[in-house]
This record gives structure tokens, C-alpha cells and sequence, in this order.
């Protein structure tokens, strides 16, 4: 393949990607289910991290094994996480720039909810804007959403150490804010805000 060529075929693949994401839905590749670091291994290896490459963009492949980690649906039809009466009522978003998306397991796909920015709503501290990836955990405020919540975290913290990316989850955000614009009712409250990023050299 000659330059000229690749250039065409780069300048084709972003476009393609910009179209995705501009879309109202965005399929997700289909996560790697085997292979990784043993859980002992990383069980032993997890730590939060909070320095980011902020050059180093998430592709497409990891971000979906870190939401397929967090709340997707495994081989067996079973989630990735436990939920008590399996009533699997949890919720995921994903904080973009240019949008808010709500996680969808089983289509292992994300759906667009809005078009606004709604990092800043988390971002009381610094190191936050240099992140690339931005979870947000919803869940009813009751018994048991705040244990569903942490199932998911901590997966991903286990597939970040795996994959050797920093994460860490977070509590100080502006809950309050992000309920209200995301148009939460019955009981559902945003509980946590987890960044992941490759970590800075
Ligand atoms: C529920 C919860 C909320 C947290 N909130 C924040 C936060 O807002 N900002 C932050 O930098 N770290 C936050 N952390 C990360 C902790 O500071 C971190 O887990 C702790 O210092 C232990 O470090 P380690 O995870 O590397 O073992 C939070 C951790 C948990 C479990």
C-alpha cells in the first residue's frame, strides 16, 4: 500500500468512527472474554491510579472490556456482577466531551442520552480532565445499589490492573447535579464516578 493510500484509508477510519459516535447508538466490539493476568495476580496488582497519559487515547476494543467488565453480559446470559433478587438494576454511563451514553449489556452497545458535557460535574479534582474514560454508577440508593456499584468498580479495577491501566472511583462529584441532569427518578441516584486512562510515562 502506497502513502497516499493510507492516508485515504486513516482519513476513511476516522470518519467511519466520527459517524459512530455521532450516532445514536454505537456498537461495541465484541469484548475478549478469555486470557489476562491470573485473579490472583491481579488482585495482588490493583491500586488506584490517578495519573493519566493524556495523549494516549482508550480504542474502542478496551473500552468495551472495561463496560463488559463492569455490566455486561457473559457467556452464560449471566451479568459480570451479582444483583440482589438478580434484579439487575444498576446503571452505567459513560461521560464524553461531546455526550452522555447509557451503557447497554446486553446489545453490548452504548446508547446516546444527551449531547452535553457532564465531566465537569465530576471533575473537583484536577486529574480528572486528564482522564480519557469517564464512568458514572447509577443505582437505586437503597439497600443494596451502593454493593452493586461496588461489584462493578471493583471488576474494573481487577481488568485495569490486568490490562495495566490506572483507574480509580471516586465519591467527590456533584451527585446531586448529575441526577437531576440525567432525569433519574424512582429512587435511582448517580453514586460514583470511576476514570480510567493508560498511565502517565
Ligand atoms: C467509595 C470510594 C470513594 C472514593 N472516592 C475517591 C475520590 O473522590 N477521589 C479520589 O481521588 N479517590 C477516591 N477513592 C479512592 C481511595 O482514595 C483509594 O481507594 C484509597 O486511597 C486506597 O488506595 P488504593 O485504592 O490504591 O488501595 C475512593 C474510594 C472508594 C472506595
Amino acid at each position: 500500500m502506497n502513502t497516499i493510500q493510507k492516508v485515504a484509508l486513516i482519513a476513511c477510519a476516522a470518519l467511519i468512527n466520527s459517524q459512530a459516535w455521532g450516532a445514536e447508538q454505537k456498537q461495541l466490539p465484541k469484548p475478549v472474554m478469555t486470557g489476562g493476568m491470573p485473579v490472583m495476580q491481579a488482585i495482588n496488582t490493583r491500586a488506584s491510579g490517578r495519573l493519566y497519559d493524556v495523549k494516549r487515547p482508550v480504542d474502542d476494543q478496551t473500552l468495551s472490556e472495561l463496560l463488559w467488565v463492569a455490566w455486561g453480559v457473559n457467556t452464560q446470559g449471566k451479568r459480570t456482577i451479582p444483583t440482589a433478587r438478580n434484579q439487575q438494576n444498576m446503571k452505567l454511563y459513560l461521560l464524553t466531551p461531546t455526550g452522555t451514553w447509557l451503557y447497554n449489556g446486553p446489545k453490548n452497545c452504548l446508547d446516546r442520552v444527551n449531547g452535553e458535557n457532564l465531566i465537569a460535574l465530576t471533575a473537583t479534582q484536577e486529574f480528572v480532565n486528564d482522564a480519557p474514560v469517564h464512568l458514572l454508577y447509577v443505582a437505586k440508593d437503597d439497600k443494596w445499589g451502593r454493593c452493586h456499584v461496588g461489584s462493578a468498580y471493583q471488576n474494573v479495577y481487577l481488568y485495569a490492573a490486568s490490562k495495566g491501566l490506572a483507574t480509580v472511583i471516586r465519591g467527590l462529584i456533584d451527585a446531586d447535579a448529575l441526577t437531576v441532569k440525567l432525569g433519574l427518578t424512582g429512587g435511582e441516584r448517580v453514586i460514583a464516578h470511576q476514570t480510567v486512562g493508560w498511565p502517565e510515562k
